[in-house]
């Protein structure tokens, strides 16, 4: 470290600490950024420094505290006895306070890692779920503020529980301060978006991009008429993509990191990481920069608030996937952690088919991972399922992969002969026949189909099969990732539509609001079949 940054520090142990950290992780910071930005490397990285030093500067002594305790304790998210638990504020508890207010019960239940949904301030009206960031700075309004996230943070950190918090980089609202300029005319800040004049790139671009929300939001572009051009937007219109090719985009966001990190964020959640670098001639997901990106990113998380970890949202195939917790060069230097996927999907499928040859074959071909790293492993989370299998994994025992997905969208979708299970097609996509499905975990395992027949067989059978989903994921290894009121089997929330901005995004059906009043009633009360999965998982995460 040369002389004018030691400088910068009032404290030799500080400008050490700093120093060792910079020593240790500035090489692989400078060549990621060397393999992304070229020439613009060097200066990007003395920027970088200067947001590093500060946000170094500002991070109060408990988390520099916590800092020296994960040094010491790498593999803190490996701990056995890791329970995660996600959540949205409002539907748990109203606020940031409730959510405080509950932690004894979630405590209870033996959590040790809390994913509070999208809670920076959203662009007003439809927003995906809070993944329209409009400020990354503020709390929505009707949750709290800015203090009661930190004052929550250091709560539950007392109780020796993370704070997880999303982390949307693919894309920021319109109505965002960065598109607002753009839009605006400043030619800074239409450099962090793709804004074309004309169809000529879009149009080759759409050649190989894929849909994301094909029936909602079609296409990958926009045409926006303050901007005069079209915008990129991979999800909804009014989530614009980002322009990571674009250094000031990487060093805005190591500033939000580390301001977020200040506040007590314990684990990042990177949001649609797949999508952030386009290639024409590609389905723009999975490029090689965005693992340099990710490298980057962490490096200077590592820098300045080691206590930090990443987990990458990456929804793609398990040859994809597995560069999200990193192989050859950036083995085990990118996320710290990846959803297993492949896992929920194959639980699913064998649950309906009542044969596990498909899950053995998928997962024992599943390639390894770095040690360093872990898996979040779940059985539903708030978005849709996907039949992410594969041709070759189905064709290997014998089934054909277009017809054994066709068959898992019926049966989910309850169209099915004698399917148990209650849920709702989303995104239908005429093009290539695929049909998601959303729904609660209890809805899916056939809880609501029995308690409307009242057959007390089928009931158990349901109950059966929530608790065996539960005992996979908590067995299998990894980060277990409860879903808000799976604990309680709740059900479908079939008046999802009665709210406007939800009513045209069927995921809402999964997303219901706690149940308190069964939480403390029928919860614990064996007779019910809510009770009897309540018991039964808190007997498995004890196991
Ligand atoms: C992620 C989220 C999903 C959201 C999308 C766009 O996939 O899980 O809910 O719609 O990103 O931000």
């Amino acid at each position: 470290m040369t002389g004018a940054l030691r400088a910068a520090f009032d404290d030799d142990r500080d400008a050490d600490t700093f120093a060792l950290r910079l020593d240790r992780y500035g090489p692989e910071l400078l060549a990621s950024l060397q393999a992304a930005y070229g020439e613009q490397a060097e200066p990007l990285l003395a920027q970088l420094l200067e947001v590093m030093l500060h946000a170094y500067h500002t991070r109060p002594a408990d988390l520099k505290r916590l800092d020296e305790a994960r040094l010491l304790t790498p593999d803190w998210l490996q701990q056995p006895e890791t329970v995660g638990y996600v959540a949205y504020t409002d539907r748990f508890a109203g606020t940031l306070k409730g959510v405080q207010s509950h932690l004894p019960y979630l405590e209870d239940l033996g959590v040790t890692y809390l994913h509070l949904m999208p809670l920076l301030k959203p662009r007003p009206g439809e927003n995906d779920g809070g993944y329209a960031v409009q400020d990354y700075r503020a709390v929505r309004d009707d949750l709290g503020s800015m203090d009661d996230l930190s004052a929550l943070a250091a709560d539950l950190r007392a109780r020796g529980m993370s704070l997880v918090l999303d982390l949307v980089l693919n894309h920021v609202a319109q109505e965002h301060e960065w598109a607002a300029k753009a839009r605006a005319g400043d030619p800074t800040y239409r450099a962090y978006f793709y804004v074309f004049p004309d169809r000529t790139e879009p149009d080759a671009y759409e050649r190989t991009l894929p849909e994301v929300f094909p029936d909602f939001a079609p296409g990958n572009f926009t045409w926006d008429d303050a901007a005069q051009g079209w915008v990129w937007t991979t999800f909804n219109t009014y989530q614009w993509d980002l322009n990571w090719a674009n250094p000031d985009v990487l060093r805005e966001f190591v500033d939000i990191i580390l301001h977020l990190a200040n506040r007590g964020v314990e684990v990042f959640r990177l949001d649609a990481i797949a999508f952030l670098w386009k290639r024409l001639g590609t389905d723009c997901q999975n490029q090689p920069e965005v693992h340099h990106l990710t490298r980057a990113l962490r490096a200077c998380a590592r820098i300045v608030a080691p206590a930090v970890a990443f987990k990458a949202e990456a929804i793609v195939a398990p040859a994809d996937l597995i560069h999200y917790l990193g192989t050859r060069d950036h083995h085990g230097k990118v996320s710290d952690m990846a959803y297993h996927n492949s896992l929920m999907v194959q639980l699913w499928s064998s649950l309906a088919s009542r044969d596990t040859r498909l899950f053995t074959r998928a997962l024992s071909a599943f390639p390894p991972k770095p040690t360093n790293t872990t898996w979040g492993v779940y059985v539903r989370c708030h978005d849709d399922i996907g039949w992410a299998i594969s041709d070759a994994d189905t064709n290997a025992v014998g089934l054909s992969g277009p017809g054994h997905r066709h068959f898992l969208s019926d049966f989910y979708s309850g169209e099915h002969p004698g399917t148990f299970a209650r849920g709702l097609v989303f995104q239908f996509n005429p093009q290539t026949g695929d049909r998601r499905i959303s729904g609660t975990l209890a809805s899916l395992a056939g809880l609501e189909a029995a308690l409307d027949t009242g057959q007390p067989q089928a009931v158990d059978h349901a109950v059966r099969r929530i608790l065996l989903l539960h005992a996979v994921i908590l067995a299998f290894g990894g980060v277990p990732l409860l879903y808000m009121g799976d604990e309680l089997a709740l059900l479908n929330d079939h008046a999802f539509a009665d709210t406007p901005e939800h009513a045209a995004d069927n995921r809402w059906v999964h997303r219901p609001r706690m149940d308190w009043a069964r939480a403390q009633g029928a919860a614990r009360d064996p007779r019910t079949p809510h009770g009897r999965v309540n018991a039964g998982l808190r007997h498995l995460i004890h196991a």
